[in-house]
């Protein structure tokens, strides 16, 4: 495991993007993002003491490629699970991979691939003081417990538990995982709205589905997604 540290940078994900030979395992840890990336289009700002991270995964060509729709869930579940070995708070998995606790963000993957490799980013709060800007939607590990913990432990602990987690997926554990996620679906029976591209539609979320699609209750039909972001909506 080749592991690259930076007092700043960009962006993790953006930095092995641009390496030149990428293994397996390797690992970018910063302090600080100029640029952090999320999904969509989105920024990620984090203040010095988040978990900063993106590691490697190179892609298995003897797995099914549908099975690699359910990564970001995989990701997500692990994270949970490492999670939960540092501090046993109610953690909730916000479908596609978020986790959230007290109702706020506390971590948000992005993954992404490049040829054969899959560079999967993870931002944790973890001792950083929340940004004023989104003090009502995120939140982090210390200002929660009032602990400080040690970030690079976390970090290595949280990439060595995703391959352990992947091994098991791969050989067939996905259903316990399934089972898992929804038991902890923080979406289930809220009133959100979905949207992907100029698509903006409405309704009710049941269950994360066998194939890793949500299912949401509209009006006169169920309709499945496997990609979109999820507003909740707190009035019709
Ligand atoms: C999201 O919630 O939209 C995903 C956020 C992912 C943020 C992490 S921080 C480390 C890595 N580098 C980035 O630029 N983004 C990811």
């Amino acid at each position: 495991m080749r592991i690259y540290r930076f007092d700043e940078i960009d962006s993790t994900n953006d930095y092995l993007k641009t390496m030149k030979e990428l293994e397996e395992g390797d690992v970018v840890i910063t302090k600080i993002q100029h640029s952090g990336r999320g999904r969509r289009g989105n920024k990620w700002i984090a203040k010095e003491g988040a978990g900063l991270f993106s590691f490697v995964l190179k892609e298995d060509k003897e797995l099914d490629e549908n099975e690699y729709m359910k990564l970001s869930l995989v990701v997500g579940y692990s994270l949970f699970k490492s999670l939960k070995k540092i501090e046993s708070l109610n953690y909730k998995f916000k479908w596609i991979n978020d986790i959230y606790l007290n109702e706020k963000k506390l971590s948000g993957i992005l993954i992404e691939k490049i040829d054969e490799y899959y560079i999967i980013g993870i931002g944790i709060n973890i001792n950083n003081e929340i940004d004023e800007t989104l003090k009502e939607i995120a939140i982090s590990l210390s200002e929660t417990t009032g602990k400080i913990y040690e970030i690079e432990k976390i970090i290595l602990d949280v990439v060595k538990d995703f391959f352990e987690e992947f091994k098991k997926f791969k050989n067939g554990n996905w259903l316990k995982i399934l089972q898992f996620l929804n038991e902890n679906n923080y979406l289930f029976g809220k009133r959100v709205e979905i949207s992907y591209g100029d698509v903006r539609e409405r309704g009710v979320v049941g269950e994360i589905l066998e194939n890793g699609e949500l299912e949401i209750f509209q009006k006169d039909e169920i309709k499945n997604y496997n990609i979109g972001e999820i507003h909740i909506l707190t009035r019709d």
